[in-house]
């Protein structure tokens, strides 16, 4: 059985992560043309760059911990793996490393990683838990005066290229079950996928409630990721 997970904020609200859409989200305290997009970027590099700190260091408190629904896929992937009765991937729209730290391995981050940064010339990723900001030296040339301030979040903007679409494509044409876990539906590419799965995929969305994307599921499961994904990966097994 080829199983395919979709995740968004949702899934990483019970840590006590801000999503971005619901009631006292990211979008309403921020501007997303001014923090997530390459031409915000452009225009005022260090409001971006607060703004990735911020969540950086919050992301990094010891408060923030994987949840019930974070440990829930990592333990079943496990097993899944034991059996070897298929493939098993969690694609996420998150930038938090929740997944990960609760032992997730295959986990496909479409819009970036918190903990990386990028050099706008190279393109080139480094592991970063520090903030950034206009005047930090390159990691591999600290003393070129010229490279300061090149780094950029590892994280994906509006109107950037998600990454991972080839293969997220080729997961979700042969998953026998799909599952939608605590996203909103409304940004593209991600809120497509469900609809490059077969007719014969089990379709299933958990979230709060209906999202526009609920009519392409079979089955909506209506509460928290961290009740509702114990309970359903239980009865997937
Ligand atoms: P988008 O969804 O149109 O595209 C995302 C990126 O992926 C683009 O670079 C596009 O070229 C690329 N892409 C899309 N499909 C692809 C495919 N099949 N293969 C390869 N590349 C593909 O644009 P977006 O800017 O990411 O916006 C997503 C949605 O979020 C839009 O509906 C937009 O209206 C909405 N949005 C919401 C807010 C907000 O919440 N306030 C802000 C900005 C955008
Ligand atoms: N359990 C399950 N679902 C929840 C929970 C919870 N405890 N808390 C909130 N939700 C649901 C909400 O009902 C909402 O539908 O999670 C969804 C969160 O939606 P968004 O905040 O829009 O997050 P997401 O879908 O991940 O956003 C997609 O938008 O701004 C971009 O790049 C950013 O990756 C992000 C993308």
């Amino acid at each position: 059985m080829n199983i395919l997970i979709l995740t968004g904020a949702g899934i990483s609200a019970e840590s006590g992560i801000p999503t971005f859409r619901d009631a006292n989200g990211l979008w309403e305290g921020h501007h997303v043309e001014e923090v997530a997009t390459p031409q915000g970027f452009e225009r005022n590099p260090s409001l971006v760059h607060r703004f990735y700190n911020e969540r950086r260091r919050a992301l990094l408190s010891p408060e923030i911990q994987p949840n019930a629904a974070h440990i829930a896929l990592a333990e079943f992937e496990k097993r899944h793996a034991k059996s070897s009765r298929g493939d098993f991937l969690i694609v996420t729209q998150n930038i938090d490393d929740l997944h990960v730290r609760a032992g997730s391995r295959n986990v496909l981050p479409m819009h970036g990683e918190l903990l990386k940064v990028r050099c706008v010339h190279s393109h080139k990723t480094f592991d970063w838990n520090e903030d950034l900001d206009l005047t930090t030296p390159h990691p591999e040339h600290p003393d070129d005066e010229s490279r300061r301030g090149c780094l950029r979040p590892h994280v994906v903007w509006f109107g950037e290229l998600p990454i991972g679409l080839e293969q997220i494509g080729e997961a979700a044409a042969k998953a026998d079950v799909f599952i939608a876990i605590g996203t909103s539906g409304l940004v593209y590419p991600a809120a497509g996928i469900v609809q490059q799965t077969q007719p014969t995929c089990r379709k299933i969305e958990i979230n709060l409630g209906d999202t526009p994307a609920s009519n392409a599921f079979n089955e909506c499961r209506h509460g928290k990721a961290g009740e509702q994904v114990p309970r359903l990966l239980a009865e997937l097994e």
